[in-house]
């Protein structure tokens, strides 16, 4: 049967781990000319719905790289743009193509593309969730530190789809994570419920705050993102009200451990949820979680399409 990447709860722990073992691989083999032809002759096609600079880039190099083809596939000039069906379209393209990847606002509609289509479907950013981020940030979070098991995770901001997909991925490889998000823009319930449910089980710490400074503390990993996500961009103004004391700045960070890791997934907005300092002590590591974009996608396009 096939599988998708639709959501963060798509994974075990084991397949996460087993997509990180592989793109530690990519990139080593990547990094000394070893060619990985894993994907010879496969056509992948990217669905953007809104905008991209990373993952438009990665996946297209990515499957290149692969030895496979990337399709991007603009709303704009697809049929869909005219309202044919996504459940025609998914019928349409698993005939023509060997896997899609598509970013877009409606978690649903990636569903309903992964129910008619017989071809693996990615989630490439919905306004629920942003799965292949989340690899990315647990991949380069390993690298820093060598394990997942046990270290804290703070994430400080909007209840956005980072803040989703987060939870999920850090509670599942064994992380506890504590996030801090104002009361008006608070993550979905069910992934409120989804979290207490993991951590309950691993016997985790998972927790909402509306303090940053009691999230931060004693953190191993800060993370944060936009206050306004694609989509929202005529809250901007108010929201920056709203995030007023969210920022990740010097003063909170030291509160984190002092060997704590930054990661943002960009585009960042300097001194809004986070201060052009902060972000740029912490670029290499933010810089290497925007590479590793890469070497986890190709990861997840072996694992998924080549299954
Ligand atoms: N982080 C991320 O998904 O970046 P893009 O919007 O540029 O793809
Ligand atoms: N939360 C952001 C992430 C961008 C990569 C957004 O959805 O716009």
């Amino acid at each position: 049967m096939k599988k998708d990447l639709l959501k963060m709860e798509d994974l075990s722990k084991d397949e996460i781990l087993d997509i990180l073992n592989l793109a530690d691989q990519l990139k080593y083999e990547l990094k000394h000319n070893i060619k990985h032809n894993l994907l010879d002759g496969k056509t992948l096609g990217m669905i953007f719905e809104k905008a991209s600079t990373r993952t438009r880039v990665s996946f297209e190099a990515g499957m290149y790289q692969l030895g496979g083809y990337p399709l991007f596939l603009s709303s704009n000039d697809l049929q869909i743009g005219r309202g044919e069906p996504i459940e025609d379209t998914a019928r349409v393209l698993s005939r023509y193509i060997n896997g899609i990847m598509i970013r877009t606002f409606e978690q649903g509609e990636v569903e309903a593309l992964a129910k008619c289509s017989s071809i693996p479907i990615i989630n490439g950013l919905t306004d629920d969730e942003h799965p292949c981020q989340v690899l990315a940030d647990l991949m380069t979070i390993r690298e820093n530190k060598n394990i997942l098991d046990g270290l804290k995770v703070a994430y400080i901001g909007d209840g956005n789809n980072m803040a989703q997909s987060l939870l999920v991925g850090c509670l599942q490889v064994g992380m506890n994570i504590s996030l801090a998000i104002p009361n008006n823009y608070m993550i979905k319930e069910d992934y409120i419920n989804k979290g207490n449910e993991i951590s309950k089980a691993n016997n985790l710490k998972f927790e909402i705050v509306d303090d940053p400074k009691k999230a931060v503390i004693y953190a191993d990993v800060v993370i944060t993102d936009v206050w306004a996500s694609m989509g929202k961009e005529d809250e901007a103004k108010e929201r920056i009200k709203a995030f007023n004391g969210y920022q990740v700045n010097a003063e909170l960070m030291t509160l984190a451990k002092e060997d704590a890791i930054v990661l943002h997934c960009l585009p960042a907005h300097r001194e809004e949820e986070i201060t052009a300092e902060i972000l740029e002590k912490h670029a290499d590591t933010i810089f290497e979680e925007a590479e590793n974009r890469l070497h986890v996608q190709k990861a997840i396009l072996v694992k998924l399409i080549n299954n």
